[in-house]
């Protein structure tokens, strides 16, 4: 009997599929397309303290076998986001992951404190990674000091056993050295990879085509980016639990960011073109990993590690 079950830390889920953060919103969206619990989870978009409405317009650029976002973390802000989308939420029967971000480490430290008395979710995300922001000061995870000091805050207040996943940025030299960071600072996995920093230029206007000027990079476009850092991760810290993402578009996609060291998988850019996108591959990789010879999600996690 085949065993699609994974874990991320001491959380487990029934598959290793779940939507990725900021491209299914709450889930409500896509709940009218099927049930959110055939998933392995949702992970909600990045909550900040405050309501936020995002960058100025435009904010979407096609690329490339990808796009660029620049949304700015809109968003109801957590008190709203805790009284109207969790409460839905629960009552759908998923396994929920709820995103988290801040401007400051105090932010995180608040966040967490409003989040530690939630009945029924999986894991707490930490975003330290979010490209669109004022200044690159705030791109947490792009230091080891200010990376490690969010995860603290948020250890420290969201209790001791609560699941925290860092989310971590592609754009730094050194991917491993960070991800060893968060987790002595008190992470029990990581999300890999957030978007890598763009830009796109308009050649009609010749200016940047996002009001932003830059954005992040998501899509098929980055898949290879989000392999190598999830491959590099695992080789450094096998031990720790990866939630993979980055231009996953079908099961053999999955597949390899499984193969790299991810013990679940997160698709975001493809549900916009096919809401349906996250159960399909769910689907794909079940078949696929039965079809290979695994008897487990988990035996594969790192397979491309071992030698021949
Ligand atoms: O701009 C945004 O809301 C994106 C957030 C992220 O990539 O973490």
């Amino acid at each position: 009997m085949f065993d699609f079950s994974t874990t991320l830390g001491s959380s487990r889920f029934d598959n290793p599929i779940l939507t990725a953060s900021g491209c299914a919103g709450s889930g409500k969206e896509l709940s009218q397309f099927f049930p959110l619990a055939s998933l392995g989870g949702i992970v909600t978009k990045s909550i900040m303290l405050k309501p936020r409405s995002g960058r100025a317009t435009p904010r979407m650029a096609e690329t490339p076998s990808g796009m660029l976002n620049s949304i700015g973390l809109q968003g109801p802000g957590i008190d709203l986001f805790l009284e109207n989308d969790i409460p839905w939420l629960q009552t759908q029967g998923v396994r929920i992951v709820i995103s988290i971000a801040g401007e400051t480490v105090e932010d995180y430290a608040v966040l967490a404190r409003k989040v530690r008395g939630v009945s029924g979710v999986a894991a707490l995300e930490v975003n330290i990674s979010c490209p669109n922001v004022e200044n690159r000061g705030q791109v947490f995870a792009c230091h080891p000091e200010t990376a490690r000091a969010a995860i603290e805050a948020v250890r420290r207040n969201v209790g001791g056993d609560f699941p925290i996943i860092a989310k971590l940025s592609p754009d730094v030299t050194d991917i491993a050295g960070i991800a060893t960071e968060v987790v002595s600072a008190g992470a029990d996995g990581l999300a890999l990879i957030n978007t890598v920093l763009g830009m796109v230029i308009d050649t009609s206007t010749m200016r940047p085509k996002l009001a932003g000027k830059t954005g992040g990079l998501s899509g098929p476009a980055i898949r290879p980016v989000a392999v190598r850092a999830i491959y590099q991760v695992h080789q450094a810290l096998p031990h720790v639990s990866i939630l993979g993402m980055g231009g996953v578009s079908n099961g053999q996609d999955a597949l390899q960011l499984i193969l790299a060291g991810a013990s679940a998988v997160s698709v975001g850019t493809a549900t916009f073109g096919n809401p349906l996108a996250a159960v399909t591959i769910k689907s794909e990789l079940e078949a696929i990993l039965i079809n290979k010879g695994f008897n487990s999600t988990a035996e594969a996690v790192g397979y491309a590690h071992r030698a021949d």
